[in-house]
């Protein structure tokens, strides 16, 4: 049974357009969970201002509060309590969860990668690396994946999945330009489903049986 959102906390590193995407689907009744919190790893990331903008409490956690053995892992799972909120999107955000955070939201911590997962996925593999690679790899289609996080890389069960062909572009550029389209729609689109109960999976990540 998949955990259905209602509060979400989004966790960005950088410029938040999806937090934004998903905010405009929340404020058009595209979607009916509650944007409660925003905390970023960057103090300088412009998803943190979006948020304040559209009154979200907002946080900044730095580099010893993420990856296998983060020493202050600890201060954003008890901030994040503080919210209540009972759900995790990470939307742009480039660090690792910490495996607390994975243990007190098992199921509920929800990524958006740029291209059809297992392809162009796992370390290293974000943003324009992402598009580089499935450029030289001389794709027709690229695409995004909604995937739940686990403790691996881009390795969670995959969510939902939508491409995007590549007829007429001319670079990297053109072709993360087409799947942020795609992402910004699939995103909100996803985490509707799951929060009417609606979505259902092909195959569960082992790490999440
Ligand atoms: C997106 O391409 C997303 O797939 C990836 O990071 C990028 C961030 O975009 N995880 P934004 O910050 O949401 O604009």
């Amino acid at each position: 049974m998949l955990h259905r959102p209602e509060r979400l906390a989004f966790l960005a590193s950088g410029t938040g357009s999806n937090v934004r995407a998903i905010l405009t689907a929340i404020r058009e009744k595209r979607l009916g969970c509650r944007a409660v919190c925003l905390l970023s790893d960057r103090a300088k990331a412009p998803a943190l201002e979006l948020a304040q903008a559209a009154g979200l409490e907002t946080a900044v956690f730095g580099r010893a509060c993420w990856g296998d053995h983060a020493p202050r892992a600890d201060d954003v799972l008890d901030w994040l309590r503080g919210q209540a909120v009972d759900s995790l999107v990470l939307a742009g955000f480039l660090r690792k969860v910490p495996a607390v955070l994975l243990e007190a939201w098992p199921g509920a911590i929800y990524n958006i990668h740029p291209a059809l997962l297992p392809s162009f996925g796992g370390p290293g593999m974000y943003g324009s690396h992402v598009h580089r690679a499935v450029w030289n790899a001389g794709c027709r289609v690229s695409g995004a994946t909604v995937h739940l996080v686990d403790g691996i890389y881009d390795h969670g069960t995959i969510l939902a999945q939508a491409s995007t062909d590549l007829e007429g572009t001319s670079g990297p550029d053109e072709v993360a330009a087409r799947v942020l389209a795609v992402e910004h729609r699939l995103f909100a689109d996803t985490l509707e489903r799951l929060h009417r109960g609606t979505l259902t999976v092909r195959k569960e990540s082992p790490l999440h049986g």
